[in-house]
């Protein structure tokens, strides 16, 4: 049987180049050799503070361009919106009554973003690995392919797991994250943190216009310290990013300089944000030209959904059968 695989991303803004990088460029290829499931996760990003009404569904069809115009193809990959299909709501529940308080209060994640957000530390977000493990249980995948940060959420679904089968037989198979080295690009203007949404000059988003793009990187830390004989963080992030968007010579060229003393960081900011600017060039254009049609956008995730619907609704029954549920 074909290795399938499940990833979701949240709609609470433009994607990052982390995001880029960590997810959304590796389901493209993965389409063509796995059977995909690819969602947009919106409940989870109702733990969040968002604008509701036209805001929050510009979030959610932007995302939805977004998949569409990075290459994600409807003909070979079942893309929906995780609320379209009410099994994630449902499984969520189920799996609550077997996940201890305890697990879910090591989450580094939620530890960060109720740090953040204090006046708004919901159940929503406490109980967010839970649903998650349900979006990616409910398509039985083998294979999960997320960033670096994701991984203890990936822990916690083989936990759960484990837990089902322990109590109700034999059903599902632990996940494993799709990656050899799970991603981890970092903040432009602390190196030492991630790079992410919540930070701002931390990021630049796959659809800044070029200027953004250099403006934002030539704020980029390049001066932190860093031991003898090792690349300063700021430094070795940018050169990660040109291993990515850049060309091979233009890395091999940069990266001799910085060896023999000589590299400009100027000129490395330069070559860097081209590059970027260059490699989201047609995405950019494709998503303009998607989001004149939105009611093709919707029509398309909503065929997906009924898709997906199938393979929950049979997960869902398979779970209440074995639970006991009548
Ligand atoms: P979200 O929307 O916050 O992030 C989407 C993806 O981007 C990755 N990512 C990064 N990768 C590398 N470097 C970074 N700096 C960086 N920042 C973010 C994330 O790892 C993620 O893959 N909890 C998920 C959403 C989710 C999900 C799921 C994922 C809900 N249900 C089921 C997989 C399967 C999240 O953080 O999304």
């Amino acid at each position: 049987m074909k290795n399938s695989i499940l990833s979701g991303i949240q709609p609470t803004g433009e994607l990052h180049i982390g995001n880029y990088l960590g997810s959304l460029k590796n389901f493209v290829e993965l389409q063509d050799e796995f059977d995909c499931y690819f969602c947009i996760v919106d409940l989870h990003s109702l733990t969040e503070e968002f604008e509701p009404g036209a805001a929050k569904r510009k979030q959610i069809l932007d995302i939805a361009a977004t998949f569409l115009a990075a290459g994600l193809d409807p003909a070979k990959s079942t893309l929906f919106i995780q609320s379209h299909v009410s099994a994630h709501a449902e499984l969520a529940w189920i799996f609550n009554t077997i996940t201890p308080m305890g697990e879910l209060e090591r989450m580094t994640q939620y530890k960060d973003k109720s740090s953040r957000q204090q006046a708004n530390i919901n159940a929503g977000l406490f109980d967010y690995p839970v649903l998650m493990a349900a979006d990616i249980l409910l398509y039985k995948p083998t294979h999960v392919p997320v960033g670096h940060d994701q991984i203890q959420h990936l822990e916690l679904t083989n936990t759960i797991v484990r837990k089902f089968n322990h109590k109700f037989g034999q059903t599902f198979n632990e996940v494993k994250i799709y990656a050899q080295k799970p991603l981890r690009i970092m903040s432009l203007s602390e190196p030492e943190r991630k790079m992410s949404k919540s930070e701002p000059g931390s990021f630049i988003n796959m659809f800044d216009e070029p200027e953004e793009i250099h403006k934002k990187l030539a704020k980029a830390v390049t001066a932190t310290d860093a031991p003898a004989g090792q690349m300063p963080k700021g430094v070795a992030n940018l050169f990660e990013l040109l291993t990515h968007f850049g060309s091979p010579a233009d890395h091999e060229r940069l990266m001799k300089e910085y060896q023999g003393g000589t590299i400009k960081y100027s000129e490395l900011k330069q070559v860097l944000g081209d590059a970027i600017a260059n490699y989201f060039a047609p995405m950019r254009v494709k998503r303009a030209e998607l989001e004149k049609n939105p009611d093709q956008i919707i029509k398309i995730f909503t065929a997906g959904a009924k898709k997906a619907q199938i393979v929950a609704q049979a997960t869902l029954a398979e779970v209440k059968q074995k639970i006991g549920l009548i």
